[in-house]
């Protein structure tokens, strides 16, 4: 099914080829930019006539009697302006329609997309050796958007986890787990406990590491014996990860993420397939020694002094790198999971890393030749003093203590807003306004700039923020509540204020937006539409009443309302933000 400009697009795409006697002439339909234009505006007959060497207005004016023709029931007028631009109005009563339909079908506001395509979504995949941090925290949410986004347009989508499990870091926690299990062996019980926290346990591990050669040493031939298969040190490293893994699982569930432990792929799960990428590269001719190790140098990658930068393969001890399994991952999704997209949201910072695997993957033939390889990048977090966002010490801050934080400030907001709400209500709309604000406060930013922290601007009910939205919602429910039209009579009948129809039309446009997220992956877009959506109810509301018109324009208005409440539920929901009834 097609949304409303893509609808357009099709329709003037074709007036516009038969006119110019150009197959598949695009007719570059855009919202209008200013209302005085329009609904929509459709730019592409100057280019088409600067190819004929013709006359745009006169181009303009063929396609407009074309459009007379082709009778089209969502067109109320055209007319041209300026060089040759055609500005769109659409007729009111098929908006009415398309919003009543939606009311009586809620499946029905985003369509589902044409053809259905296998995508894969790489993200938060943290290194498991510590707890996670607010480095996780962007790409975690960023991600899950897109895989809702993805998912609710029909898009089959693979979420991978692809945690760090095998790298160097693990012969070092291996080898101090095992020192503290023999000196525990009767009261085992108290390994969880030591465990419990995995920043700790990682600093203590650490220190040992720096102070004693000889526990390095251990360190370094604990990995060799974990790599190798050595089954003792393979059960204590499944000790380690699975509590690593079961404090990432509370998080996601706290941040109401989709990941779940059958998403995990981690980089052990390739390990096996290392030695066959080596040799694939080998019979490519790209591999070259480098120092003992095995490197392939692409001329495209160059250094500030212009030699050419290697992708190391395998180090001289034998040791693979992160790059050999990001390629074992790029050839299982092409060539096992036959993905046609792969979204990798990944920090900025490893961009280098990433054109530089997608590029060897190519040449390798470890990625098919139509899988889209993309990397999503974002920005890193800062604190207001524009520094990457630490302690005050200097520390990097763990995810569930920023989490906590976020509640306990929402606590306080929520309760000065209904001091009468018993405690725990007011917690449990605390809990959920705090992660909302925390996720909604980083998806409004776009997403490739780095992005200042800042407590109070997230947590403000006005703004572009997690509680205006929220509470808009909120009031519309409560307002809906009031009147009590059973949901079979909802029917948008009548439009006649500017107010009314803009933000029925804006509603209808929710498609459009999810589109140019799906495709381009900036899940600020979502957050603008659902703030000017919420903005135009406000207007609405305001100059629409509800209560003193009689009843047929009473049940309208009240639809209207509905189809919003409707809207902002389904938006936010895709930001992965659960909306309350009540605030
Ligand atoms: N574990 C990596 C890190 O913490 C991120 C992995 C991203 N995904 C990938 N396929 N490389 O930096």
């Amino acid at each position: 099914m097609q949304n409303l400009k893509q609808h357009l697009n099709v329709l003037f795409g074709n007036c516009l080829s038969e006119a110019a006697g150009i197959a598949d002439s695009n007719a570059n339909v855009i919202t209008a930019s200013k209302p005085e234009f329009g609904d929509y505006q459709a730019n592409g007959v100057m280019a088409i006539a600067k190819q004929l060497q013709t006359n745009p207005r006169e181009l303009a004016q063929r396609v407009v009697e074309l459009i007379d023709i082709a009778d089209d029931s969502l067109i109320e007028r055209v007319e041209i302006a300026g060089p040759g631009f055609i500005n769109i109005h659409l007729r009111d009563h098929d908006l009415m329609l398309q919003g009543s339909g939606i009311l009586q079908h809620a499946q029905a506001l985003i369509p589902q997309s044409e053809p259905a395509l296998r995508i894969v979504v790489d993200y938060s995949s943290p290194n498991l050796a510590k707890e996670m941090h607010v480095g996780h925290l962007r790409g975690t949410i960023i991600g899950d958007c897109l895989a809702r986004v993805l998912e609710k347009q029909g898009h089959t989508v693979i979420r991978q986890n692809h945690v760090g499990d095998w790298g160097t870091q693990f012969g070092m926690l291996i080898a101090y787990l095992k020192e503290i299990m023999n000196g525990i062996e009767t009261e085992s019980h108290e390994l969880p406990t030591r465990l419990a926290d995995l920043e700790v346990f990682y600093r203590a591990a650490r220190e040992r590491f720096d102070s004693d050669p000889e526990f390095a040493e251990t360190s370094r031939l604990s990995v060799v014996k974990l790599q190798g298969g050595d089954p003792e040190y393979l059960q204590i490293w499944h000790r380690f990860i699975d509590e690593s893994l079961r404090h990432c699982q509370s998080v996601y569930d706290r941040l109401n993420v989709t990941l779940s432990l059958e998403d995990l792929k981690p980089e052990s799960f390739y390990n096996d397939e290392l030695s066959h990428i080596v040799a694939a590269l080998e019979e490519k001719n790209l591999l070259t020694q480098s120092a003992g190790a095995l490197c392939v140098f692409l001329p495209e990658f160059t250094g500030k002094d212009g030699d050419t930068l290697p992708v190391i393969i395998r180090k001289s001890d034998g040791a693979y790198l992160y790059a050999t399994t990001d390629l074992a991952a790029v050839r299982y999704r092409s060539f096992d999971l036959h993905v046609d997209r792969s979204l990798y949201v990944v920090d900025a910072r490893q961009s280098l890393h990433f054109q530089q695997v997608f590029a060897v993957a190519r040449v390798a033939g470890l990625a098919s030749a139509d899988i889209s390889l993309e990397h999503i990048a974002y920005g890193t977090m800062m604190g207001k003093d524009g520094k990457p966002f630490q302690t005050r010490a200097g520390d990097t801050i763990k995810l569930v203590e920023l989490l906590n934080g976020a509640c306990r400030r929402a606590f306080e907001l929520v309760s000065g807003k209904n001091p009468d709400l018993d405690e725990d209500s007011r917690q449990a709309i605390a809990d959920k306004v705090g992660i909302a604000a925390v996720k909604y406060a980083d998806l409004s930013k776009n997403r490739t700039s780095d992005y200042i922290f800042d407590w109070s601007s997230m947590l403000s009910f006005e703004g572009n923020t997690a509680p205006y939205l929220m509470y808009a919602y909120a009031r519309i429910k409560s307002i809906l509540r009031k009147q009590e039209v059973a949901l079979e009579r909802y029917n948008i009948t009548s439009i006649d204020a500017q107010e009314e129809r803009d933000l029925l039309l804006k509603n209808l446009q929710l498609p459009e937006v999810i589109e140019m997220v799906a495709a381009d992956c900036y899940p600020n877009l979502l957050c603008n539409y659902l703030y000017e959506l919420a903005g135009k109810f406000m207007r609405f509301y305001e100059a629409c009443p509800i209560l003193k018109v009689e009843l047929e324009r009473r049940n309208s208005r009240l639809s209207l309302a509905a189809l919003t409440a409707e809207t902002l539920q389904q938006g936010l929901d895709l930001l992965g933000i659960e909306t309350l009834e009540q605030m």
